[in-house]
């Protein structure tokens, strides 16, 4: 909406004394879309609609080599435009003719067409490129990990620069083949469903081909490399269950991780009990080898899991935690990444609906710890969910504090409330983004109240918010 009052402006400006309105003057796109915490992330002037990302990957030297194509459409009369990127390129076609490009900043590739490109036309863009992604340092570091055997494409937001071209932010979403060649042994594993079982080649590799059917964000666009040991399975509605087991897990490790990742189509059901139909066309999960990425994310479809988080076993929470993402942050993503509560703080919540389901504690006894235990002085209290800044992006206000705002909207409004305000915020936002200020109205709307003060004090404010004597305890 707001590049469409840019572009009558711009046409208004561009009236010819004749009063016939001259054709707008192509322009650059720019290096960024206006993120709030991150503005060079993403790139303006044109619409991803499909990544093709074909690569051949070594683990013995990581080196990476191959082509993304790039289907696109520009939103206005563009004659040159940016992806972001880090490894080397080099050649990249645009609509069939050889592109010119420079490097700008740390991951900003300026591409130069021979021709321009009219606002609503389509764009084919072939950049093929090669790299050692683990040399590469963007934003002060290296996203990509090299492990004992292979690697892994995890992280958030960055990781896409390391392994492929694309307008890198949640806005720009787009669907993705993703096929990667490996030595003949290796596992190479992304996100959906193979449209093809892996095929040998020729001189000892194996090429994996991967599909996301959905709008897919590049940042939840994984690749997983490494010797795995695979289970696969079906639904009872028929989808596919993928899961993948590092072989470098220790047996009470791997006990644990299966006890727990295999039971994602069950924790996934329930789920959907809460929070709507499963958005996507796969289930599954990926532990990844001890030592190398720690954290877990939830990669579309398909989550990725530290290793450590079984170190004392099965841990269920965090396949809740991980696949209630897949509704909170995949399907209905983040319109600026300043809004990361609502990724962060409803996964959590879905942790404490999982004990409460499980009579391991009610969300009202979780609550009250948290509120209890936490220092007056601790970044929960001092940060605000709504704003927490680059530094606090994945703190505890975000996490902690972000489910307790759940609990005191569920416990102002009731269940019935709740639940319907939930079930609509991922029907109405599906495969979209969204913000604090579009689900704190919708909220209102649902439950017919005024939920200012509360959302003042929970999301708004920097300081520990004041219960009232008798409130704060469900009914
Ligand atoms: N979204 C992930 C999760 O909660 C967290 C990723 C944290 N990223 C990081 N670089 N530590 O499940
Ligand atoms: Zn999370």
């Amino acid at each position: 909406m707001r590049r469409l009052l840019v572009a009558m402006a711009a046409t208004a400006l561009t009236l010819g004394v004749t009063g016939v309105p001259a054709q707008a003057a192509p322009a650059p796109g720019g290096p960024g879309l206006g993120d709030t915490y991150f503005p060079d992330y993403g790139n303006s002037g044109y619409d991803v609609g499909h990544y093709d990302i074909r690569l051949r990957y070594t683990p013995s030297t990581d080196k990476l080599t191959g082509t993304t194509t790039i289907l696109a459409t520009a939103t206005q009369d563009l004659s040159r435009f940016n992806l972001d990127f880090v490894l080397d390129v080099s050649s990249i076609y645009v609509n069939n003719r050889p592109a010119t490009f420079a490097r700008e900043g740390d991951h900003e590739l300026v591409v130069t067409p021979a021709r321009t490109i009219a606002d609503g036309g389509a764009m084919t863009v072939v950049v093929q490129y090669s790299g050692v992604p683990s040399t590469k340092v963007a934003a002060g570091f290296t996203a990509w990990t090299r492990t004992p055997d292979g690697a892994l494409a995890i992280g958030e937001p960055e990781i896409a620069w390391w392994w492929f071209p694309s307008n890198d932010h949640p806005t720009d979403k787009a669907t993705f083949d993703v096929s990667v060649s490996v030595p003949t042994g290796v596992e190479a594993i992304s996100n959906g469903t193979m449209p093809r079982p892996p095929v040998q080649e020729t001189l000892g590799y194996t090429r994996w081909s991967w599909r996301s059917l959905k709008p897919q964000a590049t940042y939840l666009t994984f690749l997983t490399v490494g010797q795995y040991d695979i289970t696969q399975d079906t639904t009872a509605n028929g989808q596919t269950v993928y899961n993948a087991y590092s072989q470098l897990l220790s047996p009470e490790w791997r006990d644990g991780a299966q006890a727990s990742v295999e039971r994602t189509a069950e924790i996934t059901d329930w789920e959907s009990t809460l929070f709507g139909p499963w958005p996507f066309e796969a289930r599954g999960g990926v532990v990844m080898p001890p030592g190398t990425v720690s954290f877990a994310l939830e990669t579309q479809t398909r989550p990725n899991f530290g290793a450590s988080f079984f170190r004392r076993g099965a841990n269920t929470s965090v396949v809740v935690h991980e696949n209630a993402h897949q509704w909170f942050g995949d399907s209905v993503s983040v319109a600026d990444w300043q809004h990361i509560w609502l990724n962060e703080g409803f996964a959590s919540y879905a942790e404490w609906l999982w004990s409460e389901k499980n009579d391991e504690g009610t969300a009202q006894e979780i609550f009250d710890y948290l509120y209890a235990t936490y220092p007056d002085d601790a970044s929960i209290w001092t940060t605000a969910p709504a704003d927490p800044g680059v530094a606090e992006l994945f703190g505890d206000a975000v996490y902690d504090r972000g489910a307790m705002t759940l609990h005191q909207l569920r416990v102002a409004v009731g269940d019935d409330a709740f639940f319907e305000i939930l079930r609509t915020w991922t029907a109405e936002h599906r495969y979209g983004n969204g913000t604090t200020a579009e689900f704190t109205a919708l909220a209102e709307k649902i439950s017919g109240q005024d939920l200012a003060a509360l959302f003042q004090a929970w999301l708004y404010t920097p300081a520990k918010p004041v219960l009232a004597s008798a409130a704060g305890k469900a009914k």
